[in-house]
């Protein structure tokens, strides 16, 4: 008997629990232990789901659109995205169709202030950002320094320069930080929604009943209530069933509210959900309570989801702005920058949407115009880390030239199928004469079918050596602060 059989019967089991909640048992039974269709979303900042869907089909990839949200792809279950250019190149970002949800029903849009409680590793953070043009100030906030190198990896792949992020306990989330227009609080949960991609953790779940956890969920969303305006919205997420983890835990803070929030109406066109459950193991909620959300397996073969959108009381006072921090650069730093403006041909069209900020002796970080981040609590960082400049010759990080590709004029080297996987490789290559007639010994920017893949160096004896992180190679989404 195989491994994943001895998890499948364990899974259903365990799920058994929940079989008065489930519409259809049955079908759910066999959803629940079936490999679950890799999802991503195309980054618009780069391309359009239909144009990815193209590049896909041309890799041989089949992909059909989500439909209910317009950026999202299907594709078959086993496909690992991050093992492919594309990936690499931050054209698409991976993330479990249920996953893809809490964001959608944000109703975000550019100019708002927003609040990421919970963030890493960051594909909702990324969605928020997107949803935002990429502009205006974004708070990622998570307590794990080891989740935040992911968060901040995969921003860094996608182009993010609106999100700064902190590190600190969310239930504690500090005052200074001002009130914000929305606040997702996609709290840590049992996580029994994702039990198709890890029938293993079931075992892991036997010992962590949902009653230790709601006081921590508890306390993030209260918090997230208090860091919201009067009159913003809360969105309060979980990937797991269990209703001591969600209803419970809505209706708790309804209450301590006493009126001064309000649970609206959720409905998402295009897929299939139920209401939120109101009576459980002895407790019965206020039928209000149906209005959450639930995403149920095997209604869209997902993973398993929680939504709750809370709006805060508009006749609340406001409490006073955060202070800023400072984006500031040293004297110095403009000549970097000319150098690389002068080497890639840089637009002064391209510099109009973002600041430049030294935020470490390494380089410089790319940060959104109008990102105003607080001062308290101090950013881990802000923006994007695009210019090395604690070497000879200044250097452009991997993120930088993936930011700065559709904008670079000259020293761009479009690379061939083979030529572009030795590049991801970090193998050294020799391109043909006709591909670098245009080029001078030194850096270059690396193209495959036009999109950045990252930086080269181009040397006299005609090799070019890939500057490709040895972390993303391979493929991961990581940052290359180390390189
Ligand atoms: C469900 S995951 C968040 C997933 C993330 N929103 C995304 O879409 O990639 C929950 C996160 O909460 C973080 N976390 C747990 N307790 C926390 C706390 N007290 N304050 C802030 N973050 C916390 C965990 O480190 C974890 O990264």
């Amino acid at each position: 008997m195989s491994r994943y059989a001895v998890g499948a019967a364990a899974v259903r089991d365990y799920c058994a629990r929940y079989r008065d909640l489930i519409d259809d048992w049955p079908a759910f039974a066999e959803v629940i232990v079936a490999p679950l269709p890799t999802c991503i979303w195309a980054n618009p900042a780069r391309i359009s789901a239909a144009g990815l869907s193209d590049l896909l089909a041309g890799e041989g990839l089949v992909s059909q659109p989500m439909g209910w949200q317009p950026t999202g792809l299907r594709l078959a279950a086993g496909v690992r995205a991050g093992r492919h250019w594309w990936y690499c190149a931050g054209l698409a970002h991976a993330q479990e169709e249920a996953s893809q949800l809490p964001v959608t029903l944000l109703d975000l849009a550019p100019g708002q202030r927003v609040l990421d409680l919970c963030a890493a590793p960051g594909g909702k953070t990324a969605q928020i950002a997107f949803a935002l043009d990429n502009r205006g100030t974004l708070l990622a906030n998570d307590f794990a320094p080891e989740r935040i190198k992911a968060l901040v990896g995969n921003l860094d792949r996608l182009g993010v320069v609106n999100a700064a992020v902190t590190c600190h306990d969310g239930a504690n989330y500090p005052t200074a930080a001002g009130q914000f227009d929305r606040v997702l609080a996609d709290v840590p949960c049992t996580s029994e929604g994702t039990l198709r991609r890890n029938p293993d953790q079931v075992r892991r779940l036997e010992g962590q009943p949902s009653e230790r956890l709601a006081a921590r969920q508890r306390a993030l969303l209260r918090k997230a209530v208090q860091r919201c305006r009067p009159g913003g919205r809360v969105l309060y997420s979980t990937c797991t069933f269990a209703p001591e983890e969600n209803e419970f835990v809505v209706a708790d803070i309804l209450a301590e509210l006493d009126g001064r929030l309000n649970l609206l109406p959720l409905q998402v066109p295009g897929l299939t959900t139920a209401p939120g459950v109101t009576d459980w193991r002895g407790r019965r909620l206020d039928p209000a309570l149906e209005q959450c959300l639930r995403l149920w397996p095997h209604q869209n073969d997902t993973g398993g989801f929680f939504v709750a959108l809370l709006e805060k009381d508009r006749t609340l006072p406001c409490e006073p702005d955060a202070v800023v921090a400072a984006a500031e650069i040293e004297p110095g730093d403009r000549e970097w920058l000319e150098w690389t403006n002068a080497r890639f041909g840089l637009s002064s069209e391209a510099w109009s949407a973002w600041r430049i900020h030294r935020q470490t002796r390494r380089g410089l970080h790319l940060i959104a115009a109008d990102l105003a981040a607080p001062a308290h609590p101090r950013p881990e960082g802000r923006g994007l880390f695009f210019q090395r400049t604690n070497v000879r010759p200044t250097k452009l990080t991997t993120a930088g030239a993936l930011l700065f590709g559709p904008h670079a004029q000259c020293h761009r080297l479009e690379l061939d199928a083979a030529q572009r996987d030795a590049f991801l490789g970090r193998k050294t290559l020799t391109p043909a004469p006709a591909q670098v007639r245009d080029l001078t010994p030194g850096q270059v920017l690396v193209t495959y079918r036009g999109f950045a893949l990252g930086l080269a160096v181009w040397h006299r004896s005609g090799e070019l050596e890939s500057l490709f992180p040895r972390r993303w190679s391979g493929c991961t989404a990581g940052s290359d602060d180390a390189d």
